[in-house]
């Protein structure tokens, strides 16, 4: 069976090394004939970046922090929600930070609503992300959820280590740019 561009599958992970790993599968869903891994469906190893993105201790509900991640210019939301959801991290659960790109047509999204715990409405055609549910899309255009970043806490230190789902318009999360805190 051909594999898709859909079909890649990334697991990311925190390594002892502070790293996060990555694989590519383009045939994740193959079983080869001989049961070691190998043929043409090779997987392919990347590595994200391991940057500070906010300090626990500043953080406040509600409050929006913006960074760049993996790669500069590709601009992220997080959020202390004030409740436990979806991928939290933290003492409380509660925080988590996803990409600002829409997932529709790529349009940059400046607004968070904190009562509805929602990033949107977009600018250009009005979808609205849901943050507490793994970014959503609670309503309008798009398909397909917010890329989630994955976050860690170390002391007062939030750190991003990878990405879930591919930002819009990139076929790789570590190109295409230069990444966030420069060679890892
Ligand atoms: S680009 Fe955001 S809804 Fe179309």
């Amino acid at each position: 069976m051909q594999a898709t561009r859909r079909e890649f599958m990334y697991v990311a992970g925190a390594a002892g090394t502070g790293l996060a790993l990555f694989l590519i599968l383009p045939k994740a869903f193959d079983s080869d004939s001989d049961g070691n891994g190998g043929g043409d469906g090779a997987a392919m190893v990347g590595v994200f970046p391991s940057v500070t993105v906010a300090l626990l201790s500043a953080l406040q509900d509600g409050v929006p922090v913006f960074f760049d991640y993996p790669l500069v210019g590709q601009a992220n939301i997080l959020v202390k929600m004030g409740e436990p959801v979806v991928g939290g991290v933290g003492p409380d659960g509660d925080i988590v930070a996803f990409s600002k790109i829409c997932t529709h047509m790529g349009c940059p999204i400046s607004e968070y609503q904190h009562d509805l715990k929602a990033l949107g409405p977009c600018a250009c055609h009005y979808t609205t992300f849901d943050l507490i549910h793994g970014g959503i899309v609670a309503m309008g255009q798009a398909t397909q959820n917010l890329p989630q970043v994955l976050l860690s806490v170390e002391g007062d230190s939030v750190m991003a280590g990878g990405l879930m789902r591919l930002v819009y318009g990139y076929d790789n999360s570590l190109e295409g740019g230069e990444l966030v805190g420069g060679s890892v």
